[in-house]
């Protein structure tokens, strides 16, 4: 049975954790591919809410395998208290449902403070990033001197390499006038952590074929997203790995013939948090109503670092260059709900760069911060949605906005959420419908 590849069509934060927990509910196997902790997965389950930052959704369904696959990076520490945190709310979180890749990277507490130095150096100009100390474990991970998942196995020599590791970056915080880390305190409290993680140490990449050969169906749970990406966002402002469909394949390790379904998630409109260009940011109240009062779970602030989220129109020429580089076989547009009760919505169609107008995106950041967007006007709807549960009872004016976007962007929109419930997703008629387990 195939893989079913799940990604960010935007910047991240797109609702990607409740349509990860619907197609886990049709899935052996979920897999997250790259990123670390610096994501935040929110699945609502009855009145329990469960904030997800490492391990994928599928944990909340019990016949799912979880996977850490080698793309990801991890900070061990932080993983136990999710570990923790799950089985509180009453989530088995055994090595048997959960498997960590011994290749996937570790995240010392010397990237948290590399991180964070850097972010200071950078001052006005900075990335915004979630001070996770995602970027120098991947600087650590290219450069070939990177520490991973798998010499936790061996105690001594995996002390020894993160102590090295952490004086290594001492000499570079004292140099610039940063507060160094006590090598001996961080080894001892990874040590520990390794002692309770190895259970769960394993070649995923392995595992993950053996279970394709067996006719299993996997998902691969993107975080971040495509306008994050490395090597396809709007550099620098990105993170450090590959969020998009091809970072699953070489994130886990298997073939792109295996994969049948690329699923991308749009909200209904745009956010970003951090810095970097956003064509179709609102200010003001418009951008506000977007945000949310930040008096329900359901408003724009950040799962990870509660940071206020930019807020602005649907971009279809990002999302249009998001399909092409991930290939989606179809989208999900989350977050409709927020747009009752506008008058008239708007959608980015092209953008006017200095005098030309273009329907692609420019590669740089100084060009996209001069791209004026030209909008396609289209009717709002007042009624309240999130209590509908079939296509066919949704506004006329909010069923031509999904279809607009559709045709803007060549890929089919069968299911959109109209809340944060796991019933909350509406289905197309004749398209597929699973209940969450
Ligand atoms: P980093 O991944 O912490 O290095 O942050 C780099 C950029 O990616 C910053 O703009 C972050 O705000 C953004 N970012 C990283 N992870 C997420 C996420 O899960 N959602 C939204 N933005 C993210």
């Amino acid at each position: 049975m195939p893989a079913t590849i799940l990604v960010g069509a935007q910047w991240g934060d797109e609702g990607k954790g409740r349509v990860a927990d619907w197609l886990a509910s049709e899935s052996d196997v979920v897999a997250r591919f790259a990123g670390g902790d610096n994501a935040g997965h929110t699945v609502y389950v009855g009145k329990t809410v469960f904030k997800l930052h490492l391990i994928p959704s599928g944990i909340l369904h019990e016949r799912v395998t979880c996977i850490l696959g080698g793309g990801t990076v991890i900070n061990p520490v932080n993983l136990l208290r999710e570990i923790d945190e799950l089985r509180g709310l009453g989530i088995e979180v055994t090595p048997e449902r959960l498997i960590v890749s011994t290749r996937a990277h570790i995240i010392s507490p010397a990237h948290i403070a590399l991180d964070k130095a850097s972010e200071q150096a950078l001052g006005a100009e900075k990335i915004g990033t979630t001070l996770r100390g995602i970027g120098p474990a991947y600087i650590d991970k290219t450069g070939r001197s990177g520490l991973r998942m798998g010499q936790m196995l061996d105690v001594e020599t995996f002390a020894e390499a993160l102590y090295a590791q952490i004086e290594a970056a001492n000499v570079k915080l004292a140099r610039d006038g940063c507060e160094t880390i006590d090598p001996q305190k961080s080894a001892e409290a990874y040590v520990d952590a390794a002692a309770r993680l190895r259970p769960y140490l394993r070649d995923t990449t392995q595992y993950i074929n053996d279970r394709l050969s067996a006719g299993d169906r996997i998902l691969c749970e993107g975080a971040q997203g495509t306008m994050l990406d490395l090597d396809h966002g709007d550099y620098p402002f990105v993170t450090s790995s590959s969020p998009t469909s091809g970072g699953a394949l070489t994130g886990l390790g298997f073939g792109p013939l295996h994969v049948d379904r690329v699923v991308g998630v749009t909200k209904a409109f745009s956010t970003r948090v951090g810095s970097g260009p956003l064509p179709t940011e609102l200010s003001g109240e418009l951008g506000d109503r977007l945000r949310g009062t930040g008096a329900n779970f359901w408003d724009e602030f950040g799962t990870t670092t509660g940071r206020p989220r930019r807020c602005g129109w649907l971009d279809t020429v990002m999302l249009r260059y998001a399909v092409q580089v991930n290939g989606f076989s179809e989208m999900v547009l989350t977050k409709l709900d927020v747009l009752s009760g506008f008058d008239e919505l708007f959608i980015a169609t092209a953008y006017q760069l200095d005098d030309k107008i273009i329907d692609f995106l420019p590669v740089t950041t100084a060009e996209q911060r001069r791209v004026k967007p030209i909008y396609d006007q289209v009717a709002g709807w007042q009624e309240e949605i999130s209590a509908i549960s079939r296509w066919d009872d949704l506004p006329e004016a909010a069923k031509k906005y999904i279809d607009r976007i559709a045709e803007l962007c060549a890929t089919p929109v069968n299911t959109v959420s109209v809340g944060p419930e796991r019933d909350q997703l509406v289905h197309r008629q004749g398209d597929h419908h699973i209940d969450g387990a």
